[in-house]
């Protein structure tokens, strides 16, 4: 599990950026070289692809980097806006009061934050943390224009080693955010370490439809429509193709569970959304 010490020794904000960027270009030019030579331990996957475990972050990147600006006009698009539902189901779950702190990681174009925002009011915060500076700098224009100012903070961070004290947020979220990260068992204990004693995660992300007909009429909008919508509308078809085969690359409904036991979650559970299109897992510190 990740130290206080480790975590202090991580970029903490936005004027770290350039070096993180930096770093993750060096690590692109080095992984390519490699590819063939590491051995399955080494190797994780993207999408359908097998990469390296050092080249999969610097993918992830490239895709939000590419997708950043028609981010939230193709979610709208994509889910015909049942997003926002799943998204407002999270905040129901949260139990999250005023004077609280909250971290909305993976936090993007900023739609949990702004409404954590306003629930934990002028005595709580809220931090909108994200690897990557375009997603961040697009949520953090659009909730500079909606007015929210005071309690939110933006911060650049890896979710695999957050750079934040011990038991410090009452409650994390991470909405579609997890699948992207390439050692999710680290991004969960990081997440686990930085909860507060009677903490929560919520986890809301793509899972396992549970009718095979469902799946389907899925898969099929997922891989020939999607792109194609993709292509359309951010001229961009790759990393949607990228999205639908995350998606099944995806731990199930049961594994996500027993991944956030693993690092020591309790009362862990699971409500599947539309069908298990989407769930959303909970899990607390004691
Ligand atoms: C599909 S977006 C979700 C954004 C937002 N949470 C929402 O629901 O609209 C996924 C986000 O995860 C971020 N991400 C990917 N890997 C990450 C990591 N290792 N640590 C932190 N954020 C990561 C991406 O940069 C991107 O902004």
């Amino acid at each position: 599990m990740q130290s206080t010490e480790d975590a202090k020794s991580n970029a903490t904000g936005l004027e770290q950026s350039d070096n993180l960027l930096d770093h993750l270009s060096a690590e692109t030019i080095d992984s390519t070289e490699t590819i063939d030579k590491v051995d399955d331990t080494q190797q994780t996957h993207f999408g359908f692809k097998q990469v390296a475990k050092e080249q999969k972050e610097s993918m992830v990147a490239d895709v939000f980097h590419s997708v950043a600006a028609k981010y939230d006009v193709m979610n709208d698009l994509m889910s015909l806006g049942i997003h926002r539902i799943w998204k407002r189901y999270t905040i129901d779950c949260s139990g999250i009061r005023p004077g609280q702190k909250v971290l909305d990681l993976a936090g993007g174009t900023g739609d949990l934050a702004a409404k954590f925002s306003r629930i934990v009011g002028e005595t709580g915060q809220v931090t909108l943390a994200d690897i990557n500076h375009s997603m961040l700098m697009v949520g953090k224009e659009k909730l500079t224009n909606m007015g929210i100012l005071s309690n939110l903070n933006y911060v650049q961070a890896n979710a695999e080693a957050l750079p934040f004290p011990d038991n410090h947020f009452d409650l994390v979220t991470m909405a579609f955010g997890l699948r992207n990260v390439t050692e999710k068992s680290n991004a969960l204990a990081s997440i686990f370490r930085v909860l507060k004693p009677g903490g929560r995660l919520l986890v809301l992300e793509f899972s396992k439809p549970s009718s095979e007909l469902l799946s389907k009429v899925y898969d099929t909008y997922s891989f020939h429509l999607l792109p194609k919508i993709g292509k359309l509308v951010a001229n961009d078809a790759e990393s949607y193709q990228y999205l639908a085969e995350s998606i099944r690359m995806h731990p199930n409904q049961e594994t996500l569970e027993g991944m956030m036991q693993d690092v020591g979650f309790e009362q862990t559970s699971f409500t599947n959304l539309t069908g298990g299109i989407v769930a959303l897992h909970r899990g607390f510190k004691f």
